[in-house]
């Protein structure tokens, strides 16, 4: 476990990882997102940890309109030039934010964390909690996770990872009674190709939740 006491660290450990290779993620949009959000009509939406911006990009050529906030400069930079270069960036309004350190404001009719997940200290729990608050009515928080470690994962670097079945996760959101209907709990399976192209099969969670 790294131990990140300011933003800096945070910013630092996620520029680093991100300046290490022109592109770390595939610059497609999270196949969860894209089955959930398919058949919505656009509206606003809000996506925490965007990295590079896929899902942004993706929800904002779909006619949403995007707030995209991730703690990484480099990350951020990428994802506007991406989405520049897609002609879809008076969509969305991307935005530098340590989310362990305050939350945007506004209400969204859709708030997605996908793969929020980080190895320093972060206030998970805190962070999804706020998310929810920014559910505007009729609006929905998807949020989706690394269920296990993929299984080209070096399992020493990652001793502390911990994961959360979607049941907890739904409980820990602690919602009001009677305001949320919880629309999908699942834990999907999907084939991958890691790192050095080898094929695995990866294990997500999934919490889908609409404000009445
Ligand atoms: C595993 S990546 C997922 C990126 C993207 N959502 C995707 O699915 O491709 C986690 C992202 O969260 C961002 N992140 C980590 N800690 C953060 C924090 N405290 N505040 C804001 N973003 C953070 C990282 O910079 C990184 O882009």
């Amino acid at each position: 476990m790294h131990h990140s006491d300011d933003t800096t660290e945070t910013a630092r450990f996620w520029d680093d990882l991100y300046g290490q290779r022109e592109r770390v993620w595939s610059g497609r949009a999270n196949p969860h997102l894209v089955d959930v959000v398919g058949p919505l009509p656009a509206g606003t939406a809000l996506d925490l940890g965007c990295g590079e911006g896929g899902d942004a990009i993706w929800l904002a050529g779909r006619g949403w309109q995007v707030t995209a906030v991730d703690v990484s400069a480099v990350a951020l930079d990428r994802a506007r030039a991406v989405a520049a270069d897609a002609g879809v960036d008076s969509r969305i309004e991307f935005h530098r934010h340590d989310l362990s350190r305050g939350f945007p404001t506004g209400t969204y009719d859709l708030v997605s964390a996908q793969f929020l997940q980080s190895p320093l200290d972060f206030p998970r729990l805190d962070v999804l909690r706020a998310a929810a608050r920014a559910v505007a009515p009729g609006g929905r928080l998807l949020v989706v996770e690394h269920g296990a470690l993929p299984p080209w994962a070096n399992a020493e670097h990652h001793r502390d990872a911990r994961f959360f079945t979607p049941q907890e996760t739904l409980d820990g959101l602690d919602l009001e009674p009677g305001e949320w209907e919880t629309e999908r709990l699942e834990t999907p399976r999907r084939t991958a190709t890691g790192p050095d192209g080898q094929t695995g099969e990866l294990v997500d969670h999934l919490v889908l939740v609409r404000r009445r």
